[in-house]
This record gives C-alpha cells, sequence and structure tokens, in this order.
C-alpha cells in the first residue's frame, strides 16, 4: 500500500558539495573551525512559526556549509520551544549529520520562575543544560555559554559550573556572552585555571553597535578566544527590508520582538545612506553590513538570524566580496559617525 502524504515525504539528504563554498575560521586557538555564517534560532523556531518554514531553513543553511546553530534555554517564543522545535528537525533530518554540527545552548536569562531560574548561579546553570539536553534529544552540546553576567554571583562559581558541565561531557567546549572586556579577561583567566579553556565570546557587534571595537576584540585575540557576532545585521535593520516603511511580516511589526518601530525610524537616514554605499560596491545592504564584520579576522562567525531561504541566501552571498578600500571604509566611518 502506498502513503498519500505528498508533503515531504522524502528522506533528507544534504548536498555533497556542502562544504565547497563555505569559508571556515578557527575560534581562537582552539581545534574548532567555525562557519564565517552561522544561524542562530532565537526567532523563527518557536512554536508560533511555522515548522516547515523553519525546517527549510536548516536544511539549506547546512546543505550551504553552515555548521553552526545557536540556540539558548529561552528562545522561542514560549520559552524553551526553539529548542524543542530543533530537536524534532534534529530527529528528523539531521540526526545522522550530528557529528558535523555544532550546537550551542546558554543560559543567563530568566527561565523558570523563583531564585533559581535566572543568572549565574551554579544552581541553575547546570539544572538548565540539562533541561536543554532534553529539550533537544542531545547527550552534549558542543557549546555551553554563560549568556549574561550576574552582577551577585562569584565569577568563580559561574565558571567552574561551566567547567563542570565540560568535564560531566555535557558541554564539548565553554563560553560566554554579554561580558564586557574586563570581566571577559578575568572569565577567561579562571576558566584557563580550571583547564577549561573558554572556547568564545558571543557579542553583539554590528555597524550599528561598535562597542567591542575599543578593548574587547584585542583582548579576545591576545587570550586565543573566538568571537561571535550576534545580531550582525542589527536584527533586520541593516538590510533594505525598512526602506520604504515596516513591513507586516517584520520583526519590527510583530508581538514579542525586541525591535521597535522607533528604533527603526531613527536609523532611516543611515540605513539610506549605507545602502547607496553598498550599491556602489555591488552588494545588498545585507550583505555589506555582513562582509563589513567579516574583514576583520579576529571576528570568527556571524550569527545571523532568518526568516526564510530567500533572506539566508541572500546573506550568504556576503562572502563574496570581504575586502573594502580605505575610501569604502572611510564613507561607512562617516554615515556611522565614527570617523
Ligand atoms: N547572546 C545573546 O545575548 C544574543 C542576543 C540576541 C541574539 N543572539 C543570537 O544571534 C542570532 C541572530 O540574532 P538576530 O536574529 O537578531 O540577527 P540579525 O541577523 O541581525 O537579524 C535577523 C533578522 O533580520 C531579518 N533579515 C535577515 N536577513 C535578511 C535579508 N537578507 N533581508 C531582509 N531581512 C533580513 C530577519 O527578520 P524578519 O523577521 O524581519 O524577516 C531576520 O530574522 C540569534 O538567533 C541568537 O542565536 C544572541
Amino acid at each position: 500500500m502506498r502513503i498519500t502524504d505528498k508533503t515531504n515525504p522524502i528522506e533528507y539528504r544534504a548536498q555533497e558539495d556542502r562544504y565547497d563554498e563555505m569559508i571556515y575560521r578557527r575560534c581562537g586557538n582552539s581545534g574548532i573551525l567555525l562557519p564565517t555564517i552561522s544561524l542562530g534560532l532565537w526567532h523563527n523556531f518557536g512554536y508560533l512559526d511555522n515548522l516547515e518554514n523553519a525546517r527549510n531553513i536548516l536544511k539549506y543553511a547546512f546543505d550551504t556549509g553552515i555548521t553552526h546553530f545557536d540556540l539558548a534555554n529561552n528562545y522561542g517564543p514560549p520559552y524553551g520551544s526553539a529548542e524543542e522545535s530543533f530537536g524534532l528537525l534534529l530527529k528528523r533530518d539531521f540526526a545522522k549529520y550530528r557529528d558535523e554540527l555544532i550546537i550551542s545552548s546558554k543560559a543567563g536569562f530568566d527561565m523558570w520562575p523563583g531564585p533559581y531560574g535566572n543568572l549565574g548561579s551554579r544552581k541553575y546553570l547546570i539544572a538548565s543544560c540539562d533541561q536543554s539536553l532534553k529539550r533537544m534529544g542531545l547527550d552534549y552540546v558542543d557549546i555551553f555559554y554563560h549568556h549574561r553576567p550576574d552582577p551577585d554571583t562569584p565569577l568563580e562559581e559561574t565558571m567552574s559550573a561551566l567547567d563542570h558541565l565540560v568535564r560531566q561531557g555535557k558541554a564539548l567546549y565553554a563560553g560566554i556572552s554579554n561580558y564586557p572586556a574586563d570581566l571577559a579577561e578575568k572569565a577567561a583567566c579562571i576558566l584557563k585555571d580550571l583547564g577549561t579553556p573558554c572556547l568564545i565570546h558571543q557579542a553583539k557587534y554590528s555597524m550599528f553597535e561598535r562597542w567591542v571595537e575599543s578593548d574587547l576584540l584585542d583582548i579576545l585575540d591576545d587570550n586565543g578566544i573566538g568571537c561571535i557576532a550576534f545580531s550582525p545585521l542589527a536584527q533586520g535593520m541593516l538590510t533594505d527590508k525598512y526602506i520604504n516603511g515596516i513591513p507586516k511580516d517584520s520583526r519590527a511589526a510583530k508581538a514579542m520582538t525586541y525591535l521597535e518601530k522607533e528604533q527603526v525610524e531613527a536609523q532611516l537616514p543611515k540605513i539610506r545612506q549605507l545602502q547607496e554605499i553598498a550599491q556602489t560596491r555591488g552588494q545588498k545592504l545585507s550583505q555589506m553590513a555582513l562582509s563589513w564584520l567579516l574583514k576583520d579576522d579576529r571576528v570568527t562567525s556571524v550569527l545571523i538570524g532568518a526568516s526564510s531561504v530567500k533572506q539566508l541566501e541572500e546573506n550568504l552571498e556576503s562572502l563574496d566580496k570581504l575586502v573594502f578600500d580605505e575610501d569604502e571604509i572611510r564613507k561607512i566611518d562617516d554615515v556611522l559617525g565614527e570617523s
């Protein structure tokens, strides 16, 4: 008997040539190579999103050499649902490719009620990592991050929790995120003494958010730690999507996101000027924004989000033009008010 399910009953097989085009960079002085473009599941992978769209995005990503998928306990909405959806798709399509994937998760923001479901205690991090593994159906994650600094928990306690997870085999590497430069250096020093070197720092970095340039990038470089730049498109503002208004299906128009219409409107004059520079380079603004970050070798990878395969396809083309001449750099700095 044949089944009449015509949706997509064919088993997924990754493209044979998936490693041909992607550029990989070493993460700090570790043994790990990361794709210069990684995919984050903060948005577009929760229960409120379309699972088949999410599945197509993941398949396209893996087929084009994106080996790194980034999650956190609270991605969704609701919290936890991105990990559950990812777990489902992993089981269905990617289980046989597990050893070709770098999967990360994090804990540090509010996750469950009461005093033990937030910030940086050993109690929270270890319980949260266990929960994430269950939701994704994994034995281990490749990277486990402390998601943000906790001003009240001793840094030694938080770092020793990361070290513990690595020693237990629940995470292969430890990472930190949103740590300012001085604290990142202290955390790296503690982890090194514990025998679990910090692999990577996940930092917000885009044309609109350049705080890492003052100290952090040098400190990471000096300590052999990789840098992965999150929200490199400033949540979509550094693309052509908002040039003619706010589309109904965009992040800025949706509820339960962290991008307000007012933020977009305030940046529009700069977005338009940057778009002109991109055009003279023969790129789309999205592509220039990613190339601009990757021109610096200290940036291991840019961690993008995508709500469609088309966006991902467009963004991947940024790798065709990573070099900027001095005039282009100066013009961009002028627009950004950095000259
Ligand atoms: N560590 C942390 O604290 C932290 C915080 C935030 C994010 N992150 C990580 O970073 C990842 C990426 O963050 P992000 O989603 O803010 O990154 P982003 O790349 O700056 O923004 C992604 C969004 O921009 C829009 N977009 C992408 N490509 C486009 C294109 N070519 N044309 C038009 N619009 C395009 C889409 O939004 P639309 O829905 O409008 O189409 C997409 O969802 C997250 O998934 C997460 O893994 C980490």
